[in-house]
């Protein structure tokens, strides 16, 4: 056979290896075996974990929640600064969790520092807005490398770990300070939760604008210290919920702040100036607190890039390392359904 009528053959082979090898370096480029010193969702996910290993098939963080069904009444004053339908005057159906910051689903509820509440709104029009919001006034970091940095000297043994991270970190002052002097509530219906992350609304005229949103209570907060929450059990959190839910519909005013042109949008630790103009866009109701394990916020991820059309991520970087954390976090613990059974006759295994 003549060279020529061989070079096809080979050439198809060669371009193949080239395929095939250009997606290997690329994998291995994405699993960051280039660069063992990069940051990759797989290690901050494993960062959460103690030394005794992960909760199988439980969230790597926020591990311990009840779910709740409800509703979101927007007013119709957000479709100034979003197109997003959640915004025009209307009732829309909301999934949400509340929720501790710890990696264990059996953590006392008084030891748990931070709370949080989730929620997915869904609109007719297919859309559907995702937030995961906290309620420190403030993040305690200002990159998600330095909160791999934090997780990593809070779960270090050497016992001035977390004062060098300090030092290192003069912005952690705020959080830390908030975390020691900050007002505790025997409920979560009496806390405010904040998204602390900014974002862009884009209007319909295609205007943007720089914000951030908070949910905050419609129930009177009343102070009560962790020593005192501690004598209510170990799940007191999630009983009064339950119990306060079933007696009357909790809820909680969305209000949305805009940034000005000063403000710095990409640092979730700097809190913008409290006379920034605020917008009050509607209500979330919590209606019924539903089951954890076996209920309908098992297998949700409460990714905060989800966003409907007229909203976006912007210049803040944890969104998109969130994103990536979660669908680690997601993909773990969905695999280990068989470590954390369903209890209902008839569920998934
Ligand atoms: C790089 C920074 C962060 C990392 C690596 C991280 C990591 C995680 C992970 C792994 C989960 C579990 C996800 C799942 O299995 O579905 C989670 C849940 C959660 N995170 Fe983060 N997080 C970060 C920043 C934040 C920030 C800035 C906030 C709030 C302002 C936040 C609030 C929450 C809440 C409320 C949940 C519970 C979500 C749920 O109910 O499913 N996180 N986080």
């Amino acid at each position: 056979m003549a060279a020529s009528q061989q070079s096809p053959a080979l050439g198809s082979l060669a371009l193949i290896a080239a395929v095939i090898g250009a997606g290997a370096v690329a994998f291995a480029y994405t699993a960051g075996w280039f660069s063992p010193e990069r940051l990759t969702p797989g290690k901050l996910v494993a960062a959460f974990a103690p030394p005794t290993g992960a909760a199988l098939g439980h969230r790597r963080n926020h591990a311990k929640g009840i779910c709740f069904t409800g509703v979101f009444e927007a007013n119709g004053a957000g479709t100034e600064l979003s197109k997003a339908q959640v915004l025009a005057r209307g009732q829309y159906p909301v999934l949400g969790r509340f929720n501790l910051g710890t990696h264990d689903p059996n953590a006392p509820d008084a030891t748990v520092r931070v709370r949080g509440l989730s929620m997915r709104i869904s609109t007719p029009d297919g859309q559907e807005w995702r937030s995961a919001m906290i309620d420190p006034p403030v993040f305690p970091v200002s990159t998600p490398e330095a909160f791999y940095e934090l997780l990593r000297a809070s779960g270090s043994k050497d016992p001035n770990a977390m004062e060098t991270f300090a030092t290192g970190h003069p912005e952690f002052t705020r959080f830390a300070d908030w975390a020691k002097n900050g007002p505790w509530t025997g409920s979560y219906a009496e806390d405010r939760f904040n998204s602390l992350n900014s974002f862009v609304f884009v209007n319909g005229s295609g205007a943007e604008h720089v914000v951030r949103w908070s949910l905050l209570p419609a129930a009177q907060p009343v102070t009560v210290a962790p020593d005192e929450l501690a004598k209510r059990g170990p799940d007191f959190l999630e009983q009064e919920i339950a119990q306060r839910v079933a007696s009357a519909p909790q809820r909680w005013t969305m209000v949305v702040m805009v940034a000005s042109s000063s403000d710095p949008t990409a640092d979730p630790t700097k809190a913008w100036p409290a006379d920034r103009r605020t917008i009050e866009v509607g209500t979330l109701t919590a209606q019924q607190v539903q089951v954890e394990r076996d209920g309908p916020c098992r297998d949700i991820n409460f990714d905060p890039t989800v966003l409907p059309s007229g909203m976006r991520t912007s210049d803040d970087p944890f969104p998109a390392a969130r994103s990536a954390a979660y669908a680690r976090s997601y993909d773990l613990r969905t695999a280990e359904a068989k470590d954390y059974p369903r209890t209902a006759t008839g569920a998934k295994p």
